[in-house]
C-alpha cells in the first residue's frame, strides 16, 4: 500500500487542503491454482496482496466528479449524472464504470467527489490492479452513499463493469478475492455459488514470492475471449452439466464431436477444478510438496492444453523450478505475459529471487522482477482524514 500521507499531500495540491476525504483500500490477488475455470463455475484459490489501490474521496457541494491519479497526469472529469463510457477517461472509466453499473440497479450518489487514486500494483502483469480500482471506487461509493451493498455485490458490480462497461468478458474470480480477502488466507471459491471458503496460509512454513516477467499484457486481448469461446463450444455439448463437473471419460466419449480447441480447453478445466481441490486439501494438511507438484501440472495444462503461458512465462517459471527452496511455480492469472506465483521455503528468498532473475534474463534478455509479498484483508474503508489548519 502506498503511504497515505503522502497520496493526501498529493490530493491537497491538486483539490485544495480543505474538508474531510474517507480513505479505501482495494488489494490486489495472486491466483496460488485454478486458473481459466472460474468463467466455468470451477472452484479457484486466490489469495489477497498487501499491495493494491488507495482512494481518497471528498464530497463536493455540486455534481461534479473530478479524479486524479498518483501514477499518472492530468484531471479527469465527469458528473455524477453523465457516467456513459468515454475512451477519453482512460484508467478513470474503471472509477465512473463503477458508479455506472450502480446506477443501472438505482444506487445513485446525490453528490459529486473529488477523488484520488494511487496504486502499487503493476498493470497488466495478472495481479488484478483493475479488479482492485473498481472495488477501491466501489466501497468508497459505498460508504458515501450508504446504499447497504455487500462486498459479494459489489463483487458483482466490478465484474459486470468489467464486462459491459470496459468490454472484457473476465470471470468473478478476481472481483470476489479482492472484495473476500483474508489476511493470513488464501480463498478457496467456488465460482458458482459465489461461496469463499478462506484456508490459513501457513507463513512460518512458505513464503510467497511474486515473479514479474514486466512482459506486459492486456486483459482486452482478444485471447482471452477466444479462449471463454472455445471452452462455451466444449460446455454446449453437456448441456445442462457444467464443464468442471465432467470427467475425462465422459469427455473423451464426446471426443470426435469436438474441434481440437475446444477438446483441449475443456481437458484443462476438467483437470484443473481437480487439482483446485487436491490443493486446498494440500494446504490444509500442510502437504507443501503435494500443493508444488499440483501447481507445476496446472502450469503444464494451462501451457500445453490452454495455450495462454507463451515464452516469458515457460521461462520464468522453468527458472524457478530449477531454484533450490523452491516449493512449486506457476504462471498466475490470464496469462499472456504477466506474473508467476512462486512458493518459495523461508530462509530461501534472497537466493530464489536472484537466481529467477539471473535465469529469466538468460533466457529472454529483457529483465524479471522477483518480490516477496503477503497477504491481506478485502477492499476496505482505512478511515478518515481531515484537511487543511486544525
Ligand atoms: C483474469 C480474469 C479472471 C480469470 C483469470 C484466469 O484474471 O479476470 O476472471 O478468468 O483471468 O483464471
Amino acid at each position: 500500500m502506498r503511504d497515505v500521507l503522502e497520496v493526501a499531500d498529493a490530493f491537497a495540491a491538486e483539490f485544495g487542503a480543505h474538508g474531510r476525504l474517507g480513505v479505501f483500500f482495494a488489494p490486489g490477488r495472486v491466483n496460488l491454482i485454478g486458473d481459466h475455470i472460474d468463467y466455468s463455475g470451477g472452484m479457484v484459490l486466490p489469495m489477497a496482496l498487501d499491495r493494491g489501490t488507495l482512494v481518497l474521496a471528498r464530497p463536493r457541494a455540486d455534481t461534479l466528479l473530478r479524479a486524479a491519479s498518483l501514477d499518472r497526469p492530468g484531471v479527469v472529469t465527469a458528473d455524477v449524472h453523465n457516467t456513459e463510457f468515454n475512451p477519453e477517461h482512460g484508467w478513470f472509466s474503471y472509477v465512473l464504470g463503477v458508479l455506472h453499473t450502480m446506477g443501472l440497479d438505482s444506487y445513485r450518489l446525490d453528490h459529486g467527489l473529488d477523488i484520488f487514486v494511487a496504486g502499487d500494483l503493476p498493470d497488466g502483469a495478472g495481479l488484478s490492479s483493475s479488479a482492485s480500482l473498481e472495488l477501491a471506487a466501489g466501497v468508497a461509493f459505498e460508504s458515501f452513499g450508504k446504499f447497504g451493498l455487500s462486498h459479494t455485490e459489489l463483487a458483482l458490480i466490478g465484474q459486470r463493469t468489467e464486462n459491459d462497461y470496459i468490454g472484457v468478458s473476465c470471470g468473478i474470480m478476481d472481483q470476489l478475492a479482492v472484495a473476500q480477502g483474508v489476511a493470513g488466507h488464501a480463498l478457496l471459491m467456488d465460482c458458482a455459488e459465489l461461496a469463499v471458503t478462506p484456508v490459513p496460509f501457513p507463513d512460518r512454513a512458505v513464503s510467497l514470492v511474486i515473479a514479474n516477467t514486466n512482459h506486459r499484457r492486456s486483459l482486452t486481448d482478444s485471447a482471452y475471449n477466444e479462449r471463454r469461446s472455445d471452452v462455451e463450444r466444449a460446455a454446449a455439448r453437456f448441456a445442462g452439466e457444467s464443464l468442471v463437473s465432467v470427467d475425462l471419460s465422459a469427455l473423451a466419449a464426446v471426443g470426435d464431436e469436438l474441434d481440437e480447441a475446444a477438446l483441449r480447453r475443456a481437458r484443462h478445466t476438467i483437470t484443473e477444478q481437480a487439482r483446485v481441490v487436491a490443493a486446498a486439501a494440500a494446504l490444509e494438511a500442510g502437504d507443501l510438496a503435494m500443493l508444488g507438484r499440483l501447481m507445476r501440472q496446472s502450469h503444464e495444462s494451462l501451457r500445453d492444453d490452454f495455450d495462454v503461458t507463451g515464452p516469458e512465462l515457460d521461462a520464468i517459471v522453468a527458472a524457478a523450478w530449477a531454484q533450490p527452496g523452491v516449493i512449486g511455480a506457476r504462471m498466475t492469472g490470464a496469462g499472456f505475459g504477466g506474473c508467476a506465483v512462486v512458493l518459495v521455503t523461508p530462509g530461501a528468498e534472497p537466493d530464489v529471487i536472484a537466481g529467477i532473475e539471473r535465469d529469466y534474463l538468460a533466457a529472454i534478455g529483457t529483465p524479471a522482477t522477483a518480490t516477496v509479498m503477503h497477504g491481506d484483508d478485502g477492499a476496505r474503508k482505512i478511515g478518515e482524514l481531515v484537511l487543511g489548519a486544525p
